[in-house]
């Protein structure tokens, strides 16, 4: 028995899954996580936790568990050293007896970069690094969540259409909690490393001829047809783990929310995960303000920032999608409107950024020894126009949320560094301006003065700049 867990005297709230179109409240969801009466998505939602007077009491105090869960720091037990779990208190809870499938996800380092600072025209950057993850992605704060849910619903199934990360994670914690996992991925526009993952985790791996919103809508017909459970983010338990990146965050940061939080936005599940849990840290007192939570889209898979452009998010229009970032290769998200409710509770924004600004920032934030992969890089390429436009101040607070490691898309980043990633596409004249940034490998005899007089050259450059 440990210590720590057993001094727990503050109650896990009881939770209900909340309509966010017309507000129905249900025990539990129909296979494809859609309202019966009205189509719209489910949010989880905690009784006792508005903000009225008579609700204070049901409330757990700010201090008691910001110390329970420095505690649980302590511990040995799978779900204390868990980074999710370890903030239980602020999720569903399994039923007595059910115990998590947990990889010890979360604990993600929050890393500064100097470079990226310089290049974007700001005192000082912060970067919480999702990649960090047991299989390199946000995707896991989720999935162990969703997964211990599908198991404790007695699921032999799980499923999900993905870019590539949410298959990969999936297929992880399928296999550990003893489930089988069917995984839809677009054929031929994912990357190798994601692919991999899920082949070699042992999901059932059917790459379709379609892009992903196509392998949404197969998928979503063969829920209601088979028993098998819907692990993509329209399943409101997997938000509720991925909100845990934040208040793991805001731990790190002693609890002093910054000024502003900058993700990448495909399906649009993480903005609306980490958006309602600073919300509802806020309701809590965990926090006295909230950051401003900004969503950046590649510019050939931008959706969302044409909705709030076009049409004042009043609805959005699917477009086809294309960017090298595959990851956000997203036409028609799912989550757009729970998206938009949250960036404008924080006063936060969209933007928008070019390919060949995904491919520079990409570089410079491997430059600074973090790395990430090519649809976290768009933080750091949206920051720089938010700067530019006078929305973020050089002088304010700013966290950029890295989704993905830079080993899951290597061939992107060996075609840019080679100078090759945009060969023969419509971007070659724009992508001149990178050739700073590339490192391409140098091939070499085996000789010793071969190699001294590749240093030298590389010395006598670097004094020169
Ligand atoms: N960054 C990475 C690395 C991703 O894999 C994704 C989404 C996003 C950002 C966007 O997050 O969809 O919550 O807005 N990947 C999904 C997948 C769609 O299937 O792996 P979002």
């Amino acid at each position: 028995m440990n210590p720590v867990a057993d001094k727990t005297k503050i109650a896990t709230r009881p939770s209900q899954l909340r309509c966010i179109g017309c507000g129905a409240i249900a025990d539990h969801a129909d296979q494809d996580f859609r309202c019966q009466n009205c189509g719209d998505l489910f949010e989880i939602f905690y009784l006792g936790w508005s903000g009225s007077a008579s609700s204070k009491a049901a409330r757990p105090d700010p201090a008691s568990l910001k110390q329970l869960w420095l505690n649980r720091k302590s511990s040995f037990l799978p779900s204390d050293t868990s980074g999710v779990w370890r903030f239980r208190e602020m999720l569903p809870a399994l039923k007595t007896g059910n115990e998590p499938i947990t990889l010890r996800e979360g604990n993600t380092p929050l890393y500064d970069l100097p470079g990226c600072a310089r290049a974007a025209g700001v005192n000082a950057l912060l970067a919480k690094h999702q990649g960090m993850n047991p299989t390199a992605s946000f995707k896991d704060t989720g999935m162990t969540v969703a997964a211990s849910f599908a198991r404790q619903g007695g699921f032999r199934w799980v499923a999900c259409a993905s870019t590539g990360n949410t298959s990969a994670s999936m297929a992880a914690y399928a296999a550990r909690g003893g489930m089988r996992s069917l995984v839809l991925i677009p054929e031929g526009k994912i990357s190798w490393g994601k692919l991999s993952q899920s082949l070699d985790y042992g999901a059932v791996t059917c790459q379709l001829r379609t892009d992903f919103d196509g392998c949404v809508k197969v998928l979503s017909d063969v829920v209601k047809r088979m028993p098998v459970y819907l692990l993509n983010s329209v399943n409101p338990y997997r938000l509720e783990g991925q909100k845990t990146a934040a208040i793991e965050l805001l731990e790190q940061l002693g609890w002093e929310a910054p000024d502003h939080l900058i993700v990448p936005g495909g399906n649009l599940g993480n903005s609306s995960a980490l958006g309602k849990v600073l919300v509802e840290m806020k309701d809590l007192g965990l926090i006295t303000r909230l950051p401003k939570l900004s969503v950046i889209q590649a510019e050939g898979a931008n959706p969302f920032v044409r909705s709030i452009r076009e049409h004042e998010g009043k609805t959005l229009t699917p477009v086809e999608a294309d960017t090298l970032a595959t990851a956000i290769r997203i036409g028609n998200p799912a989550s757009w409107k729970k998206a938009l409710r949250v960036m404008e509770a924080t006063a936060g924004t969209v933007e928008q950024v070019s390919e060949v600004e995904i491919a520079l920032a990409k570089a410079e934030i491997g430059a600074d020894g973090v790395g990430c992969e090519p649809a976290s890089a768009v933080t750091l390429a949206g920051l720089k126009t938010l700067v530019k436009k006078g929305f973020v101040k050089p002088v304010e607070n700013i966290v950029l949320i890295l989704t993905g490691h830079v080993l899951k898309d290597p061939e992107f980043t060996l075609k840019f560094h080679r100078g090759d990633l945009f060969q023969g596409t419509r971007h070659e004249g724009d992508a001149r301006g990178l050739a700073s940034q590339q490192r391409a490998p140098i091939v070499l005899d085996a000789s010793v003065d071969a190699v001294i007089r590749t240093l030298e050259q590389f010395d006598r450059a670097a004094s020169q700049k």
